[in-house]
């Protein structure tokens, strides 16, 4: 197995603007080689300006890009554009290619699961989590066959056991982990998959969870976690993730509990 730090990669991280997705974009900086391509998506292009400058103070021999896109109404030929513009004509200097899957809301916090009736709501949550994840991989995949050596993908996941008004969520997240494990099985070493959760962290979605959630048990734990400072910073299941990837040994497909790797 290669190594995955040290090698100029092509990285685009989905919810680079903040939270999880800004942790992981400047800790992989740190470690690709200089000549690297990072794209950050999220809903809106200057959103990606502070984790841009942060990555280029970094890394400045990095290329770095922003992506303004909704998740929830995708446009696959603005990415597949945004790609080719990256690229240019050197789509086979690169070692490696990643795509990792942050992006990502709470969903409705104030429903229980079978409280959900809008159509419209569930289909769009469902774009942001499940559909677009697929048709990004997808067009990810497809744009680097034959061009790059590796090809990893990595979803930010949660646990599998599910809590109160946490039914959606939960739900789209294990048909998430589902196409990771079906994409290791169909492309074998060609394409290989992680699933990260990372944890409770404190990010702005967190903030959103304990603002929203209508079930009282599952807000004061949360609450009483963020007041304690028990909620992690995102660089400490960050700093896992990077662990994971640095042998390379991993399976592809696999879930991993940020609780559960072992420093
Ligand atoms: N925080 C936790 O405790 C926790 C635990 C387990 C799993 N996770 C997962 O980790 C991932 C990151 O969560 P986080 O805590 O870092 O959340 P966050 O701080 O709220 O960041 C969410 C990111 O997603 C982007 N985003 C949201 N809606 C979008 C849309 N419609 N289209 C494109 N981008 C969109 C946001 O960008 P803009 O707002 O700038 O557009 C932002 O960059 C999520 O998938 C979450 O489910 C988090």
């Amino acid at each position: 197995m290669s190594e995955f730090w040290g090698s100029k990669t092509f990285c685009v991280v989905t919810g680079g603007s903040r939270g999880l997705g800004r942790s992981i974009a400047a800790e992989f900086s740190k470690r690709i080689s200089p000549g690297s391509t990072l794209i950050l998506l999220a809903r809106t292009l200057p959103a990606t300006d502070d984790t841009k400058g942060e990555i280029l103070r970094v890394n400045p021999n990095c290329k770095v890009l922003g992506l303004g896109m909704d998740l929830m109404n995708p446009d696959i030929p603005k990415f597949e554009a945004t790609l080719q513009k990256a690229v240019g004509d050197a789509t086979s200097t690169f070692d490696q290619c990643v795509l990792v899957h942050c992006a990502g809301t709470t969903g409705d916090c104030t429903n229980r699961t079978v409280q959900y009736t809008n159509f419209s709501e569930i289909q769009y949550f469902f774009n942001l989590e499940v559909t677009s994840m697929l048709l990004l991989t997808s067009s990810f995949v497809k744009f680097f066959q034959g061009y790059a050596k590796h090809t990893t993908v990595i979803q930010l996941t949660t646990e599998l056991t599910p809590f109160p008004r946490g039914g959606v969520y939960c739900a789209a997240k294990a048909a998430r982990d589902s196409l990771m494990r079906s994409i290791a099985l169909e492309e074998g070493e060609a394409v290989r998959t992680l699933s990260f959760n990372p944890g409770s962290c404190d990010t702005g979605m967190m903030d959103d969870a304990i603002a929203s959630c209508t079930d009282q048990p599952t807000r004061q734990v949360l609450l009483d976690m963020k007041n304690s400072g028990k909620l992690l910073k995102p660089e400490v299941p960050v700093g896992k993730l990077v662990q994971i990837l640095e042998t390379n040994g991993f399976i592809s497909g696999q879930h991993f509990d940020y609780e559960v790797v072992k420093d």
